[in-house]
């Protein structure tokens, strides 16, 4: 039974200067009621998350049988952590995006969403009755599933309603899209062997090939479903279920393996590369123009562990699409392609925020980026990472810190210019000609993508 809770009067009764004790027991316990937890299915304060002595300050799931929460304390499903709206001297307590407190906060909740105790937990929250914002962990990704949201008095119950909806029906697939903008850095064969060394991995994967080359389609020797992708651009009602194939490879002993399933592009997509992002005229072919994507993909949200979308170079149509349509992006690059390097930076610091912005639910971000498909050197290695440092103290003028998307293993005390690596590897590339990802036809190929999976998916 869902109680229904005066918002006006909880927020009137939280003092302005309110330390985090009262914030939470005043504001963020009620909260964490009214998205549906009884008392005896949350634990406050202080909820260990098993990596050192850390605890996060709420850990809820609902009670299973006669195991309750309370008591046994294991499993839980959604965490909480808790701020103040000022400190004990009185200085406000700014959780607005982009500020320092804020990204040391997200840093928090994802740290504890992939603790030891928590590996059962989808979702964490980050709140001090001012700001709240709402995440979402898969594997080892986490990511937002809302804004970070100034509340109000107005909008508080909308906000709390939308939560509950998201943690009641939770999404079950990661949608990555791979993208940089700068062509032959291995966006299509990367999405090929991600696509088979996750369903090596049990995983249940789809691909949508959002490129109108088809270079996807074509080199998995795919035709099209009873009904294209263009059809479903086009018309809203179309039944996006029919474009989904198969991509079954028959093996050397003659057996069929249903390996996972792809939606192709079709000859028609190269008629909608004009839809632009911020078009709203009737004029439009595609409704909703690049959104369209994401609507077009909402059911399979719920049937797939990955949705892994190629697309292509131009930062036009399709890719707009795809990145609208995605939770993270992954970015391949190459050490010896400068050019490839400050495309991503573009990818992160200018296309991401501008989808970012449309879509207002705080998505999508992106993943550290990855060298592919070269043989790398020292010298030339030492050139890309003096190439990189340049990028990074550019982009710092502005607002951006782009270290952790080029050397996410450094840290303030400690630099470490790791970037990882999938080499070239010759079977990768003759891969395409036996219409099957690498991963699938050899050892050391497999070896690499699953390094990449680990590094950047896996729990
Ligand atoms: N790891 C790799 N090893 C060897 N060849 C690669 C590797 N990754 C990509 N390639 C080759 O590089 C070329 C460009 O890759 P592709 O995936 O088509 O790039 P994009 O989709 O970004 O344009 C292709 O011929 C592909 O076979
Ligand atoms: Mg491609």
């Amino acid at each position: 039974m869902m109680t229904t809770i005066n918002w006006n009067q909880v927020l009137d009764d939280i003092p302005n200067n309110a330390s985090e004790a009262i914030v939470n027991s005043q504001f963020t316990s009620v909260l964490i009621e009214t998205l549906g937890f009884t008392k005896n299915e949350m634990l406050f304060p202080q909820f260990p998350t098993g990596r050192s002595a850390d605890t996060v300050d709420f850990a809820a799931r609902k009670n299973i049988g006669t195991d309750k929460f309370l008591f046994s304390g294991v499993d839980p499903y959604l965490l909480v952590e808790g701020k103040g709206r000022a400190i004990a001297t009185g200085a406000k307590i700014n959780l607005a995006e982009g500020t320092p407190k804020y990204n040391a906060t997200r840093e928090q909740i994802k740290k504890y969403l992939l603790s030891p105790k928590c590996q059962t937990a989808q979702w964490g929250i980050i709140t001090n009755g001012i700001h709240i914002q709402l995440f979402r962990r898969h594997g080892k990704v986490v990511i937002p599933a809302t804004a970070c949201t100034l509340i109000n008095k107005s909008n508080i119950s909308a906000i709390v309603q939308h939560i509950k909806s998201l943690i009641d029906n939770p999404p079950k697939a990661l949608t990555v899209c791979i993208y940089n903008n700068k062509g032959g850095v291995g966006k299509t064969t990367t999405t090929l062997n991600l696509a088979a060394i996750l369903r090596k991995q049990q995983k249940k994967v789809l691909v949508v090939d959002f490129d109108s080359q088809r270079d996807l389609t074509q080199t998995l020797g795919l035709g099209v479903g009873s009904i294209t992708l263009s059809d479903c651009l086009i018309n809203p009602k179309a039944d996006v279920i029919k474009t989904v194939v198969p991509f079954i490879h028959t093996n050397k002993q003659g057996q069929q393996l249903h390996l996972f399933e792809v939606i192709p592009s079709d000859e028609r997509m190269e008629e909608f590369t004009e839809q632009s992002l911020n078009q709203t005229t009737k004029t439009l072919t595609v409704p909703r123009g690049p959104k369209r994507l994401r609507d077009i993909l909402k059911t399979f949200v719920y049937q797939y562990d990955y949705i892994l979308i190629d697309c292509p170079t131009q930062w036009l149509f399709f890719s707009q699409s795809s990145l609208y349509a995605s939770d993270v992006v992954l970015i391949p690059t190459k050490h010896n392609g400068l050019a490839s390097l400050h495309n991503a930076a573009r990818v992160i610091t200018n296309f991401i925020p501008e989808i970012k912005q449309v879509r207002g639910d705080g998505g999508p971000i992106a993943l550290p980026i990855f060298f592919n498909g070269e043989k790398i050197t020292d010298p030339g290695l030492q050139t890309a990472n003096l190439e990189i440092e340049k990028i990074i103290n550019q982009t710092k003028k502005g607002s951006f810190d782009l270290l952790p998307y080029y050397w996410p293993k450094s840290t303030s005390g400690k630099a470490d210019k790791t970037i990882f690596s999938i080499p070239s590897y010759a079977t990768v590339a003759n891969a395409a000609f036996s219409h099957i990802p690498a991963v699938f036809l050899n050892k050391t190929a497999a070896e690499h993508y699953f390094g990449i999976i680990k590094e950047y998916f896996l729990q």
